[in-house]
């Protein structure tokens, strides 16, 4: 029976994974790195220190810098990327979602965080969605990342429910990943052929419909 449900933030909560993909292809640039096109799905998902290797084994220089310098590049990333989010407000939740979580509040749904972003809380804040989840998992607690299990493993720890009476969302072919080899049943919000692993695919946000998910899940 459906209990919770488990949200990745970035891409399925509000639109802040171009922000990521912005302030990354900035310092891509500054490096003389050109991001190929698949790097819109890679880097979904993926921590600050994947997500930098990624982008420098795209321009083969992942030995090319020191870690100290590594992370300069990730600091410099996130500083960009903060002032980038400073902009947002409850207006960038993404279409659908704020009625999905009013309809699974209704029908008395746990709901968790699943997002491998430190900025998570700082997101849900100018969002106004702060109280809205029993749960947010602490991603400088994570042993690995997505596609690993773990956070959401720890997702639906946290909400103190069994895999098959949670539903996790998903906008990252990592996280559909992540879900599936956490037994759990994935939603997946993007396109179908990036996300072919998931259960339930959506081309966005503004299709996803409780009843219709649910229906999906019970079948
Ligand atoms: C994920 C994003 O949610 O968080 C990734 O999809 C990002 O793009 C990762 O790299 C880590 O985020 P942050 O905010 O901790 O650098
Ligand atoms: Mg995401």
């Amino acid at each position: 029976m459906l209990k919770g449900l488990i949200f990745d933030l970035d891409g399925v909560i509000a639109d802040t994974a171009r922000f990521h993909l912005q302030a990354w292809n900035q310092l891509a640039k500054r490096l003389d790195i050109v991001l190929p096109p698949e790097a819109n799905d890679a880097l979904r998902g993926r921590s600050r220190l994947d997500s930098l290797n990624l982008i420098l084994s795209y321009g083969n220089k992942v030995d090319a810098y020191s870690d100290d310098e590594k992370a300069a590049f990730a600091k410099s990333k996130n500083d960009l990327y903060l002032e980038l989010i400073q902009t947002l407000t409850p207006e960038d939740i993404l279409p659908g979602i704020a009625q999905l979580l009013r309809d699974a509040k209704a029908q008395g749904l746990h709901m968790s965080i699943a997002s491998a972003s430190k900025n998570a809380p700082t997101i849900l804040q100018h969002l106004q969605l702060s109280d809205a989840f029993d749960a947010i998992v602490d991603p400088a607690k994570l042993h690995r990342g997505k596609p690993d299990p773990e956070i959401f493993e720890l997702a639906q720890q946290a909400l103190h429910l069994n895999a098959d009476e949670v539903i996790s969302f998903e906008d990252a072919s990592a996280g559909v990943q992540a879900i599936k080899a956490a037994n759990q049943f994935a939603v997946g919000i993007g396109d179908a052929k990036v996300l072919h692993q998931a259960d339930y695919i959506v081309p966005s946000t503004a299709d996803l419909s409780l009843d219709a998910i649910r229906q999906a899940f019970d079948a």
